[in-house]
């Protein structure tokens, strides 16, 4: 299979280069982001460091998909805990996406629809979920469920509380559900897994345990890459 993993901080693919100890055989920079292709058992991967936020996250979505022929994409990476159950290292698999910053609420449209467009949400496919939700992760939980994505860090006890009661979903970041909007305008399978490195200011601590967990949060996420890569 050739599979694509993208992600958003250089610190999130080197804890992959890392665990799975690749070196590339081609490498292509487009648009500023450099595109590398590894060779891992039957396996081809196409890795890149995205940049932070949607549109980052979609322009090397959309790079990708133009210059290399893969099977599905995979966004893997750190994010916010939004609810107070899902601590530091746990991993969120994402059922399904939203980008809860698009508003058009105004129009009496939902918050997180985007303007007429055929579905509310991203959903993963079912063939990679069914194989990433039996990673287990000693000392940490694996849970399936939303996961929403918006250009903001998100830093306090309400704003976590209302993503949650909004959007019922687990977990916050920035780049996820623009990488899967853009899987879906391309019908393109994809995934989104995500460990947890703060609690999105549920703890009033969310920049500080970023900047102290993102490291090991990002090897959390890097395993469960490598049990997809082992099992698919
Ligand atoms: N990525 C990791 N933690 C995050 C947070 N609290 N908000 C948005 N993106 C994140």
């Amino acid at each position: 299979m050739k599979l694509a993993i993208i992600c958003a901080m250089d610190e999130e693919l080197a804890a992959i280069n890392n665990i799975l100890n690749l070196s590339p055989t081609q490498q292509l920079t487009k648009a500023g982001n450099t595109y590398s292709v590894y060779e891992y058992g039957l396996h081809t991967l196409v890795t890149v460091v995205s940049g932070i936020g949607k549109v980052n996250a979609a322009v090397t979505t959309q790079t990708l998909l133009n210059h290399f022929t893969v099977d599905a994409v995979i966004n893997v990476g750190v994010a916010g805990s939004l609810i107070p159950e899902l601590s530091f290292g746990d991993v969120v698999i994402a059922d399904d996406l939203v980008e809860h910053d698009f508003d058009i609420t105004a129009f009496g449209v939902p918050l997180g629809q985007i303007a007429r467009m055929d579905t509310f949400s991203f959903i993963a496919d079912s063939k990679l979920n069914d194989i990433l939700k039996t990673v287990e992760l000693t000392g940490h939980n694996v849970r399936c469920g939303r996961i929403v994505s918006g250009d903001q860090f998100i830093d306090s006890a309400d704003r976590a509380k209302f993503l949650h009661s909004e959007f019922n979903a687990l977990a916050c970041e920035m780049e996820g559900a623009a990488i899967a909007h853009v899987c879906y305008l391309n019908q393109m399978p994809f995934a989104v897994v995500r460990s947890l490195s703060d609690m999105a200011g549920q703890d009033n601590k969310g920049v500080h345990s970023f900047n102290e967990l993102k490291d090991m949060a990002a090897s959390r996420a890097a395993l469960v890459v490598k049990y997809l890569m082992e099992n698919i």
